[in-house]
């Protein structure tokens, strides 16, 4: 243990993570000194990365908060992260109390302090798994005993396939993901992009493998293509900040958030 009380056991506190960084854009407390020094070095090569990772957050809650006005009260959230402001669970159970929502993340410190958080939480459950490993997620996620697959589920994948390389096949493990839920069902997808950025992003990418995993941008063609069977509501796979936003949310260059997001429906 370290002298943070919030730092599992066992955490090679060496090595920047993800999610931790993640955490410090968001303004969290969640994040040691390793990740704040890449934040600080990936801030100076792309300083609107902060704006986009708070963006990506921004699009989660007003899809989980679109969903939850349609009906939808089971959510699977992958790659859900450290607990922040304005949660799924929060966003969806202030809609319709009694929302089923299960996290799981691969990242220890996000696992655990969801646990924390969620412990008097009805309805609610987290698994430590990876993503690439659709068949655990599912089962683990099945063992909670909240989500019935037979109903509706919203997939929630908000900036995490792009943590997965593509030897492991980000298509496949959507396409298992879809398998898995029924009709009027529903699949949410935000991803880093490529398209239209300046090569400093490019280059930023490549310090993202300081975390052990490291960024893949795709283009919108790929990432649309994982939304078969799942027709995009309006407006479609768009530059996060055009995504339905709310009043006053509305930014003036949308372009420079390099990231996608989308919502599909069974
Ligand atoms: C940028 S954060 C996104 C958090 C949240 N979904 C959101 O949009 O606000 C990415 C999260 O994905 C997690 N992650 C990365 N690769 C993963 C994998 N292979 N399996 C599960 N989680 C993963 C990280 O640990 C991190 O918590």
């Amino acid at each position: 243990m370290t002298d943070l009380d919030w730092v599992p056991d066992g955490i090679d506190t060496s090595r920047p993570s993800a999610a931790r960084v993640y955490d410090y854009f968001l303004g969290g407390s969640h994040h040691l000194p390793v990740d704040r020094e890449l934040a600080g070095h990936i801030e100076a090569m792309t300083p609107d990365i902060g704006a986009t990772m708070r963006a990506n957050r921004a699009f989660l809650q007003r899809a989980v908060r679109f969903l939850a006005r349609a009906g939808v009260r089971q959510y699977l959230d992958i790659g859900s992260g450290i607990p922040a402001t304005g949660n799924v669970h929060e966003i969806a159970q202030a809609e319709a109390p009694g929302s089923a929502v299960v996290y799981v993340d691969v990242d220890p410190v996000a696992v655990e302090h969801s646990r924390a958080i969620l412990a008097d939480v009805p309805a609610t459950g987290v698994v430590l798994a990876d993503a690439r490993d659709t068949e655990l997620v599912l089962s683990a996620t099945a063992e909670l005993g909240l989500i019935d697959f037979g109903q509706p589920v919203a997939v929630l994948l908000a900036g995490v396939l792009h943590f997965v390389p593509d030897e492991a096949n980000p298509a496949g493990i959507v396409a298992g993901l879809r398998a898995a839920v029924g009709p009027g069902s529903h699949l949410v997808i935000s991803h880093a992009t490529a398209d239209g950025q300046p090569p400093e992003v490019i280059e930023a990418q490549k310090l993202s493998s300081r975390t052990g995993t490291g960024i893949v941008l795709r283009s919108h063609a790929e990432i649309a293509s994982w939304f078969d069977g799942f027709p995009l509501v309006e407006p479609g796979l768009v530059h996060i900040p055009l995504w339905r936003p709310e009043p006053g949310e509305a930014v003036g260059h949308p372009e420079r958030f390099g990231a996608y997001a989308g919502v599909g429906t069974a």
